[in-house]
């Protein structure tokens, strides 16, 4: 089932349902409302009504429109304000609600008796926490309980909710209330290929540095990544510059500081003692427990520490103490951007992500939002297109195609998936296609009109032709070798290019610091331009099947498989003029 959208249900309202009780005095509205529980949930009963629930009001922001004109033209190569990032103080200035909502909203909470507290950097999401029966008076609301089938997790939610007429315009949306989002999804496909032999293994190690051997083509070690394309085989001596390189973590994923050490030993000794640092959110964790070890964080940990040789990483574990009804995507934002610049990651790479049919709009343009921010105070924000090719974040039964959240986004950099040595080929598990969210941003508009001019009619109407289309890059996805539980494996998935790619820009961005210059930030408008898209390796063979079909085709020039292709760091670091 399908969420109504907030404007959509607006023009409803207007003309049917003027008449709603009052309570408090005030006239309420029914602000949003889904018709029916989403499949794959279900009624799990009612809630005791002094069960407390933490809920979040987003408030509508002073001018968003305005802070996406900045974040484009500080991030266009061409314009004279590139590189002008913004502090946390500035983009709050655009973001924060104006103060007259602020007090509006504040009023009408405390006549429930009710105080919030600012939960996002730039005040404008208000959280409160408050018995099951007050939310219920407060907002004219049903909360009971739910599940989520297939994982079992339990939720409180209502099917509906209203707030006072005239504070209709200022809140965006209240959550958890009317959304119903599965759980994230994101581990690689493993395939237990039982200890490489360590003979084998010597010689990945002499390989470093030199052309691409033909071993890359079925085991894709650090010396692949490097010769594949480009990247330095020795450590950056710029650590100092204040570069540092977020992998986040979700679902409990923890990276391994003994895999990691054991991975560097064996497949890439220069980085030898390389290890990354923790930050803990939203009750997450690290444990170090060999059996609680993650494969997908230790993989996370193992292709940024292993390839950005030198620069700093920081795994940034999110708990599940997450109210942002986005599993913390929101969360982990509001905490980068409350760090100081000095300390803040100029690069974060997540290998996690949503069907986007699966998040209600207005959440995905929040999260979006969110990552304009984060762009706009210069880190580049990096996802793994997802591993379902045209069927979305994994294979699943489909009859149209799905694009992958926050994929759609167009301020975040989304890197599908590749295979083999040159010329390397598009992994059929690549994510990519066309949101259904956000419309194709002008930076791509050429390449995704070009593309679909040259696919014709061919899957008209399973994707949408006037969507943002991603992924955006692309870099080796399969048969990666990991070291996972005390032994080495191979994975695939996007997830593997997703932080290859973000370890490459973290490495431009050291030199840039390096030569005084501003890092890269919000990477797209910089990746489409002239100088940008030269830096890539267009990839023009293999497809990503999905939904009974054989999906798209990778071609010359930009394609919903590979993107722009693969990169050269080099010819990036010309690009970043260098
Ligand atoms: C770092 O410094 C060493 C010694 O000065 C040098 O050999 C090496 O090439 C430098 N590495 C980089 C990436 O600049
Ligand atoms: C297709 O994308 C556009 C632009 O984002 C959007 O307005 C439209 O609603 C989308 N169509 C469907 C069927 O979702």
């Amino acid at each position: 089932m399908r969420l109504l959208s907030f404007v959509a249900l607006a023009a409803y309202l207007a003309v049917a349902s003027a008449s709603v009780s009052p309570l408090n005095g005030r006239a309420m509205v029914v602000h949003e409302t889904v018709k029916a529980i989403p499949r794959g949930f279900a009624h799990a009963g009612s809630v005791a009504p002094s069960q407390e629930v933490t809920l979040r009001i987003a408030l509508a922001h002073t001018d968003i429109t305005a802070l996406e004109k900045v974040t484009y033209d500080i991030s266009n190569p061409a314009s004279a304000n590139y590189g002008q990032h913004l502090t946390a103080e500035k983009i709050a200035e655009y973001v924060k609600p104006p103060a007259e909502t602020l007090s509006a909203v504040n009023a009408w909470l405390d006549s429930h008796g009710i105080s919030a507290k600012s939960v996002s950097a730039a005040g404008d999401i208000l959280q409160i926490t408050v018995p099951v029966k007050t939310a219920n008076s407060l907002l004219a609301a049903d909360f009971v309980q739910f599940q989520h089938i297939e994982s079992g997790k339990k939720s409180v939610r209502t099917l509906k909710y209203s707030v006072p007429a005239e504070l209709q315009s200022s809140i965006k949306f209240i959550h958890p209330t009317v959304a119903f989002v599965p759980p994230l999804k994101g581990i690689p496909g493993v395939t237990a290929i039982n200890h490489v032999p360590e003979t084998k293994r010597e010689e990945f190690v002499e390989l470093q540095g030199r052309a691409v051997p033909s071993s890359c083509a079925s085991i894709v070690t650090p010396a692949c990544v490097q010769a594949l394309y480009g990247v330095p085989a020795t450590k950056s001596n710029h650590s100092a510059t204040g570069n540092t390189l977020g992998v986040s973590g979700y679902i409990d994923q923890f990276a391994n500081s003994n895999d990691l050490a054991l991975f560097l030993r064996n497949l890439n000794p220069t980085f030898s003692g390389s290890t990354f640092s923790t930050s803990l959110i939203d009750g997450g964790q690290n444990t170090q427990t060999t059996s609680q070890a993650g494969i997908e964080a230790d993989l996370d940990v193992e292709y940024t520490v292993g390839i950005a040789g030198g620069v700093p990483v920081t795994f940034i574990s999110v708990g599940d103490q997450t109210i942002d009804d986005i599993s913390g995507f929101v969360d982990i934002t509001n905490f980068i951007l409350s760090l100081p610049v000095a300390t803040r990651p100029t690069v974060l790479t997540t290998s996690y992500g949503f069907n986007e049919p699966d998040l209600p709009i207005e959440l995905n343009v929040e999260m979006c939002n969110a990552y304009m921010q984060l762009g706009a105070a210069g880190v580049s924000v990096l996802f793994a297109s997802g591993d379902g090719g045209v069927g979305g974040v994994q294979t699943t039964e489909c009859t149209s195609f799905v694009p992958t959240a926050p994929g759609g986004c167009p301020f975040i950099t989304s890197v599908g998936g590749v295979t083999g040595v040159p010329p390397q080929t598009a992994a059929s598990l690549s994510g990519g296609g066309f949101s259904n969210h956000f419309a194709t941003p002008d930076f791509q508009l050429g390449d995704v009109q070009s593309y679909l001019a040259g696919i014709g009619d061919q899957y008209a109407g399973l994707y949408n032709a006037t969507g943002r289309g991603l992924p955006d890059v692309a870099a080796s996805a399969e048969s990666v070798e990991i070291a996972w539980q005390g032994s080495f494996w191979l994975v695939d998935g996007t997830s593997c290019a997703s932080p290859i790619f973000a370890s490459i820009i973290s490495l431009v961005n050291d030199r840039l610091l390096a030569a005084g210059k501003p890092v890269l930030g919000f990477l797209n408008p910089f990746l489409y331009s002239p100088a940008g898209r030269a830096a890539f390796t267009d990839v023009t063979t293999g497809t990503n099947p999905g939904c009974n079909t054989n999906g798209f085709s990778a071609k010359a020039g930009w394609d919903p498989v590979t993107g722009l292709g693969t990169p050269n760091f080099n010819l990036l670091l010309a690009a970043a003029g260098l």
